[in-house]
């Protein structure tokens, strides 16, 4: 499909945050369109967390707009974003660690958005919510027949805990989830099962941003990529336009450098 027959889900004109003297995020503009998986890449401290705080409400932008469809989310609380169909995941995970797995997706199956579109056996789902839990955790990677589900946030890996972020998403039922950073602290083999069920989402319908510092993954799922560099966006495009670019290719293997050390 051309690029101008999918209608914008996101667009973010103007996007400006600083912390004291510190600009995190300099007039950034970009619009992410019905379907895409776009990938926003730069090296650390470049913006990118504080540009998923600003458009899901956990910290309110000094200036810039903004939208989902066509309304203003601008400033809008965390809950009442999500509640619109906008959810992210967390670079450091903040899981119920005191709860087994499958507990922690209770919240999102018993939320305001689930209970609107028709409560936790919407979307294709049955059973009661403790069934559904498991099965999005199953859907997601996590082995039923192993009982991994049942275990304890606190006792599961790192592989297990970035995949609950995305349950923990998914089971809200939303229209964009964006990730941040879901592959950093995962092995080679365990970034090539995360691949898969993000084309999944998409295939499903789903609209996504992949914030990533894993280059070469990110590549191979996203439409559009995007480059911030000290909350400068520095340039956005095609992957095979963006990965050949000399300012981006420059960085690029410093980038990879530091991401082998992750
Ligand atoms: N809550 C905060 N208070 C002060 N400075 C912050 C805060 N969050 C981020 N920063 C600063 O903003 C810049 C961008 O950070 P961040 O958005 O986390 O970058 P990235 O996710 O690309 O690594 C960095 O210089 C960082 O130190
Ligand atoms: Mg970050």
């Amino acid at each position: 499909m051309g690029e101008g027959l999918k209608p914008p889900v996101i667009t973010v004109e103007g996007l400006t945050k600083h912390f004291g003297g510190v600009y995190a995020l300099k007039d950034v503009s970009f619009t992410l369109h019905e379907g895409d998986i776009l990938g926003i890449i730069g090296p650390n401290g470049s913006g990118k967390t504080t540009l998923i705080n600003c458009v899901t409400g956990f910290l309110k932008p000094d200036a810039g707009t903004v939208r989902f469809r066509d309304r203003d989310i601008t400033g809008l609380a965390p809950h009442k974003i999500a509640r619109l169909g906008v959810t992210r995941t967390f670079q450091v995970m903040r899981p119920y660690y005191s709860l087994p797995a499958y507990k922690n997706l209770i919240i999102p199956l018993w939320s305001p958005r689930v209970r609107k579109l028709g409560g936790w056996r919407g979307g294709g789902r049955h059973g009661d919510r403790d069934t559904v839990a498991v099965d999005i955790l199953e859907e997601i990677g996590f082995e039923r027949d192993s009982y991994v589900p049942y275990k304890m946030a606190s006792s599961l890996p790192t592989g297990y805990l970035k995949r609950l972020e995305l349950a923990r998403c998914i089971a809200l039922r939303p229209e964009v989830v964006i990730c941040d950073e879901v592959f950093s602290g995962l092995s080679m083999s365990e970034i090539a099962t995360m691949v898969p069920l993000i084309e999944k989402l998409q295939m499903e319908g789903m609209t996504l941003i992949m914030v990533e510092h894993r280059l070469r993954e990110l590549f191979r799922v996203a439409n559009r990529v995007m480059v911030l560099s000290y909350g400068d966006k520095i340039m956005e495009g095609d992957p095979e336009v963006v990965i050949e670019d000399e300012r981006v290719k420059e960085v690029y293997l410093g980038w990879e450098g530091e991401a082998e050390d992750d």
